[in-house]
């Protein structure tokens, strides 16, 4: 069997999405609100949400998905870097570094991070609703519907909104896993489904594996991101290692343990690869998303 190799699959994805990121967002908007959202998403971050996309797109489809493909791997990531700004705030997490460099609220002031984050959002359905044909109305209207929900207070921003509210509480395995799905995995499960609506006829039963493989997946990635916080060191990591603990949040290695955490993983790994092989697409097919299952859980950063 031959290796798939996620390195030379990545590289030119990589560089259509960072290329079509930065003509997206223009420097000269009022008042230097362009400037902090480039900061914000611009030379940095692992671009795991935009590849879940263009790989899914290509499993179920003939090539990458095309335009619409790009630019809901576009959109996804703009409402993740979004949430990280906001996510960083004094009001939040209280973070001063992200992907390497200071956060975007130490380096622009907490309001200009508040409207780069709002923008951003604003600016991720833009990029879905192109004004020419190059998307048809059917496609750009599933992605909005999807993204718009896993953004909202049934995905992402209610997930916060219980990390939060959990904050020194001792959550049950039940609710940990619940604000997981929220906060991370909704917009995970999103990519690879708006990946699938970016291809016409796509049948219900794979359409039905690829949301299990989404769903074991975002959750994996959010154990992970709570095992890296103890094992990691910020310098590596590109944020603050450590603070969960120090803010006494609730986390998987709280529950389980460093081991218990690490094993629950790799379980939703290889729950999350048996969904793929549930989808009955061909293995030649299914090597990205396979690499990027792996990816999840053997990352360091
Ligand atoms: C970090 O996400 C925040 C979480 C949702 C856990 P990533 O680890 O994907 O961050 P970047 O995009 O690579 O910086
Ligand atoms: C953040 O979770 C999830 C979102 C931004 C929606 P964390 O607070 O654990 O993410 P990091 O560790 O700061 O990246
Ligand atoms: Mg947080
Ligand atoms: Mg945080
Ligand atoms: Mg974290």
């Amino acid at each position: 069997m031959t290796v798939f190799d996620l390195k030379t699959w990545m590289q030119p994805h990589l560089a259509s999405v960072e290329s079509a990121l930065s003509q997206g967002i223009r420097a000269d908007s009022p008042a230097a609100l362009g400037e902090a959202m480039r900061y914000a998403v611009l030379d940095g971050g692992k671009r795991l949400r935009p590849l879940l996309v263009l790989a899914t797109a290509q499993a179920v489809g003939d090539g990458v998905g095309g335009a619409a493909a790009l630019r809901a791997a576009c959109a996804v990531e703009l409402i993740h870097a979004y949430s990280l700004v906001h996510d960083d705030m004094p009001c939040m997490d209280n973070d001063v570094l992200r992907r390497g460099k200071p956060t975007v609220h130490v380096q622009f002031g907490q309001a200009q991070a508040l409207l780069a984050g709002d923008a951003l959002q604003s600016l991720a359905f833009e990029i879905l609703t192109p004004p020419n044909t190059s998307v048809s109305a059917d496609v750009q209207a599933a992605c909005v519907a999807l993204l718009a929900r896993a953004s909202g207070y049934q995905g992402m921003a209610g997930g916060q909104a219980i990390d939060l509210a959990s904050v020194g509480l001792r959550l049950t395995e039940n609710q940990l896993r619940e604000m997981h799905r929220l906060k991370t995995g909704a917009l995970l499960l999103c990519s690879v489904q708006m990946g699938a609506a970016c291809v016409m006829g796509v049948p219900e039963a794979v359409q039905q594996a690829l949301t299990r493989f989404g769903a074991a997946l975002g959750l994996a990635f959010q154990v992970v991101d709570d095992v890296l916080d103890v094992t990691a060191d910020s310098a590596l990591l590109g944020k603050t290692a450590g603070k969960d603990e120090a803010a006494d949040k609730p986390t998987y290695v709280a529950l389980m343990g460093l081991d218990g955490a690490k094993r629950y993983a790799d379980a939703l790994t290889t729950e999350a690869m048996q969904a793929l092989t549930d989808t009955g697409l061909p293995d030649a097919r299914l090597g990205p998303l396979r690499a990027l299952a792996a990816m999840v859980v053997e990352r360091n950063n």
